[in-house]
């Protein structure tokens, strides 16, 4: 499955991926924010791009690559992961140098417009770090609003509980225009 906008491309994860992958996540804001594994070596990336590929063989899991949609380069991941029948969460991170142009935005844009076009979904929903603002803002940009703030929704990488702002997106909701 392709899904494209012109300017990024979202596509399964082929092995060829894993360099670019472990590149991406030895950044800080991607330790800081995702429950990566900490070291990220190279035989984790080429895991992670492996089991991601093998998302496609569950009705539950759809994971991209997302890239350049003019010269292929690999500039982040994005998946949606069903959590029940009607509600599905998303997930997305990008690599340092796509950020600040409008990637993630139109990444999450692609696969809700796909998600609502080609599912039942109602409920799409994900959730940040309270300090992550910048995803807080692509969700919102994507037309998701902040529903609130759980309490020690996750816990760290040290065992403490951490709060998540939600974000949720109704199937029926007003999107805003690009
Ligand atoms: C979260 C994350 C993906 C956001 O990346 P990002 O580059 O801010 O998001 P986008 O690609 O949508 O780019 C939006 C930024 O580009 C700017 N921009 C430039 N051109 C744009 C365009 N055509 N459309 C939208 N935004 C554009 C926006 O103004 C915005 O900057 P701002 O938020 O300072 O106003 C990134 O910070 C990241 O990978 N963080 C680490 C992992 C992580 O936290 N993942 C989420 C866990 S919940």
């Amino acid at each position: 499955m392709v899904l494209t906008d012109g300017v990024v491309r979202l596509r399964a994860w082929e092995p060829e991926d894993a360099p670019a992958v472990w590149a991406a996540c030895q950044d800080a804001l991607i330790i800081r924010f995702l429950p990566v594994p900490q070291p990220y070596t190279e035989t984790v990336a080429r895991k992670y791009v492996a089991a991601r590929a093998l998302d496609w063989a569950s009705e539950d899991e759809r994971s991209f690559a997302i890239t350049d949609a003019a010269i292929g380069e690999v500039l982040g991941s994005i998946a949606r992961h069903r959590r029940a029948e009607h509600r599905a969460e998303f997930g997305y991170w990008l690599a340092p140098n796509a950020r600040g142009r409008g990637v993630a935005t139109r990444a999450l844009r692609l696969l809700v417009d796909w998600s609502l076009e080609t599912s039942s979904l109602i409920r799409l929903e994900l959730y940040t770090h309270p300090e992550n603002d910048a995803s807080g803002r692509v969700a919102e940009r994507a037309g998701f609003s902040r529903e609130g703030v759980r309490r020690a929704w996750d816990l760290d990488r040290n065992g403490n509980p951490e709060d998540d702002v939600f974000y949720v997106l109704v199937r029926g909701d007003p999107r805003p225009t690009i």
